[in-house]
């Protein structure tokens, strides 16, 4: 079955079993055009998309809407009104430099280490693989660690996220918003002792034991949390609030995503991809099978591209999966080929939104597909897809 044939919108693709010829046209013919039938501009190539991501006119949320109508007033409401990812102006500007701050600043080494070890514990637990556990819940758990979580808390709080996710498609339900809101208010009780410890807490390295079930590590003073107290201070931002909703969001941020990178590794594995060094694989697969196939922005104000307006209320949706195969950008786009110097990598998004996650998240995958890997254990070469909008994640 061709995919190219089945295709209707750029939104469905993400679910294909090979979405990659239907993009690669649109790359070739309609790298920037209108979409009648989703209502919104799509932009496909490397030029595109990076002119999207880097236009000031373009924004995350659409201006009368800045938080979902489905929770706002709620908990969810509110800490997704203070997500970095979600607004825009210099007061995000600057929160985004605490937050990326904190990610440069942590311990990867560590978190792969942790994410060997809770993977090889969901194993021994016996059983039927629990998929989900490892592709979810292992990435969620380790953040939480990070963040300062005991074990049992780091488990809640990885439920809780994966409830707290669903108030962010436009499709969500009525019943996903309820949801959402009281995972929200859970992830503030979990994390919020978590943060006026770091407040509370002196610069420098913890005292012996004072830490969480895995977080007394040589090298790693402060964890997440710690770290985003630090550079708020530093940078004289006195307000917790925001502090604690972009806690959250490391967790809310690395739980599809991360999930659609493992997945997507042991996708490229059933197919024959290997060689010995699987973290230039999952880096590879970042590019040739996107765990995030596009993002979106709404214009605030007129956008002019390649003679093409788009109004002020329109519509963008940027199609970072198929700018990843742009041949402009990288030599033998449609080749999975780990040995790749310095591609042209849109994945993370570019520009003032970009991912401060990045290392992070391939740190994470790596360590969860090696030790898969080492039990045996894989997935089949072609899987179906959870049918998300923008999150690529085979069902496993
Ligand atoms: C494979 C895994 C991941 C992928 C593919 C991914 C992808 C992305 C993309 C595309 C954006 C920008 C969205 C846009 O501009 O519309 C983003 C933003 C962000 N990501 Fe990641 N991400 C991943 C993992 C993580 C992890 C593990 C963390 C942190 C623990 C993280 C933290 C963030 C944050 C805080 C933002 C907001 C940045 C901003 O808006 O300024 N991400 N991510």
């Amino acid at each position: 079955m061709s995919s190219t044939t089945t295709v209707s919108s750029p939104v469905e693709a993400v679910r294909l079993a090979d979405p990659y010829p239907y993009y690669a046209r649109l790359v070739a013919e309609r790298p920037f055009a209108w979409d009648e039938a989703l209502g919104a501009w799509v932009a496909a190539d490397a030029a595109a998309v990076r002119a999207v991501l880097g236009s000031g006119a373009l924004r995350v949320r659409p201006v009368a809407e800045p938080v979902p109508a489905g929770i706002a007033g709620t908990a969810a409401g509110e800490v997704f009104g203070e997500l970095v990812r979600m607004t825009d102006g210099a007061r995000a500007a600057r929160l985004k430099q605490v937050v990326a701050g904190a990610l440069a600043r942590a311990d990867t080494a560590y978190a792969a280490s942790l994410a060997g070890r809770l993977t090889r514990e969901v194993l021994a637990e016996g059983g039927e693989v629990p998929y989900e556990e490892l592709m979810f819940g292992v990435p969620a758990r380790v953040v939480a660690d990070l963040s300062g979580l005991t074990e049992g808390a780091g488990r809640e709080a990885a439920r809780a996220i994966g409830d707290f996710v669903q108030c962010i498609p436009a499709a969500a339900t009525e019943d996903q918003y309820r949801a959402a809101a009281a995972a929200a208010t859970r992830l503030r009780a979990l994390l919020g002792p978590a943060l006026t410890e770091a407040q509370a807490t002196p610069l420098g390295p913890p005292a012996a034991g004072a830490a969480a079930a895995y977080s007394v590590r040589p090298g790693q003073a402060q964890g997440l949390l710690g770290e985003l107290v630090a550079g708020a201070e530093r940078d004289g931002w006195a307000h917790a609030g925001p502090l604690l909703s972009n806690a959250i969001g490391f967790l809310s941020q690395t739980y599809d995503a991360t999930a659609g990178l493992i997945g997507n590794t042991l996708v490229a594995l059933a197919r024959g991809a290997g060689g010995a060094d699987l973290d230039a694989l999952v880096r590879e697969v970042v590019r040739y099978d996107a765990p995030i196939q596009n993002t979106r922005r709404f214009a605030a104000e007129s956008f002019t591209y390649a003679g093409s307006t788009v109004e002020p209320g329109q519509q963008v949706l940027v199609l970072l999966a198929a700018a990843n195969r742009d041949p402009a950008v990288n030599p033998d786009p449609h080749t999975l080929s780990p040995e790749r110097v310095n591609p042209a990598v849109f994945t993370f998004g570019a520009a003032a939104h970009r991912c401060p996650g990045a290392e992070l998240a391939t740190a994470l995958a790596g360590a969860v597909v090696t030790e898969l890997r080492a039990a045996g254990l894989g997935t089949t070469a072609t899987p179906a897809y959870r049918p998300l909008a923008n999150a690529r994640i085979p069902l496993l």
